[in-house]
């Protein structure tokens, strides 16, 4: 079989442009000011999230690591997938260890990973493709909240989507998003679903305020892409890192404050924007979850659960889901 991954490119070719552009028109310019996190993501944001998961404060990535290093084997088995597609797969570091159960039972004919970091994705494709020869890579370009209704179908399908991507999306959106995924998987294809857990707030505080500032940059970073991207003149400079974990929607909650106040100029999206000074733009949520609500969210989407595996210190859990 081939070593060479297929791409598939479904975004648009000005995407990055248009789609920020309504973005930020909505997101900004409401209160309370947001912007989603795919805009986290151009090859500088994939590098410092790359980073960040080699920080000693941020457990996410160790943790779901053990517990695919622990039951890989169970989850091919349990699955029966002979098709694994992977959404928000970034570098797929993590699926490399179920590509190799997959791998030890023979039964996988398709990897599938799907991300808008079109260049971080190319690159984890093609070193996939050359470590797993007998199994067809195809490489989707894709805004996983757009274009579910065009992942490759054939086969017992397998949907991962690892590290806790999904809690970064709001509740609602995290409702549309796996209801639009039960809808567009066959009964007996599961879904694979990664989420961080509830613990102390000092803990979760030193993984997103982490002493080397990593995960600052990478948050500050998403003003450099509305610059670039829609000709904005933000100051990064001029806003503070504001990390707090939010008890009542059990979630982290990364903003970015106006030290003085300013107008920004955004013409890609025909915005100015007044700010006072203290004033936040929200530009990411990373909703930390209860084993009984990953089940009540999964199962509302009709989703039913049929294994949690946790890692020993209880920090993060796997969920596998079946469309029944
Ligand atoms: N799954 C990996 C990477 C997590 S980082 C891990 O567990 O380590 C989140 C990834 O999701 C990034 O690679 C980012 O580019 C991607 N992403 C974020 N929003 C997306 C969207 N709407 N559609 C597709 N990919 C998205
Ligand atoms: C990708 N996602 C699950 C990360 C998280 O932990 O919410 C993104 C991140 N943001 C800051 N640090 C890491």
């Amino acid at each position: 079989m081939s070593q060479t991954p297929r791409v598939q490119v479904l975004l648009e070719p000005d995407w990055a442009s248009d789609s920020l552009a309504a973005d930020v028109r909505r997101g900004l310019s409401t209160y309370p000011r947001t912007l989603p996190p795919r805009w986290l993501y151009d090859d500088r944001g994939s590098a410092l999230f790359d980073e960040i998961t080699r920080l000693p404060e941020y457990y996410p990535f160790t943790a779901e690591r053990s517990i695919l290093e622990a039951h890989a084997d169970e989850i091919a088995a349990a699955s029966g997938a002979t098709s694994l597609i992977e959404l928000g797969s970034g570098t797929s570091e993590k699926s490399r260890i179920l590509l190799d159960a997959f791998t030890r039972t023979g039964q996988l004919t398709r990897f599938a990973p799907v991300d808008v970091a079109e260049g971080t994705l190319r690159q984890a494709a093609d070193e996939i493709a050359a470590r797993h020869p007998g199994v067809e890579v195809v490489a989707v370009v894709a805004d996983f909240t757009l274009h579910l209704a065009h992942l490759p179908s054939g086969g017992r399908r397998m949907v991962a989507f690892l590290g806790g991507t999904i809690g970064n999306l709001y509740r609602e959106e995290r409702a549309a998003f796996l209801g639009a995924l039960a809808d567009v998987l066959e009964p007996g294809d599961s879904v694979l679903l990664g989420t961080d857990l509830v613990k102390s707030a000092d803990r979760l505080i030193a993984a997103y305020d982490d002493a080397q500032g990593v995960t600052e940059e990478f948050i500050r970073n998403s003003l450099v892409v509305v610059n670039r991207e829609l000709g904005a003149d933000f100051d990064p400079a001029a806003f503070s890192y504001v990390p707090f974990w939010d008890p009542h929607m059990e979630r982290m909650d990364l903003r970015l404050r106006a030290e003085v106040p300013q107008q920004v100029t955004i013409p890609g999206a025909d915005l100015v924007l007044d700010l006072a000074m203290g004033e936040e733009i929200r530009i990411e949520i990373s909703t930390k979850f209860r084993v009984s609500r990953i089940a009540e969210e999964l199962e509302a989407a009709g989703l039913p659960v049929s294994r949690v595996w946790t890692d020993a210190a209880g920090d993060f859990a796997l969920t596998l889901a079946t469309r029944t």
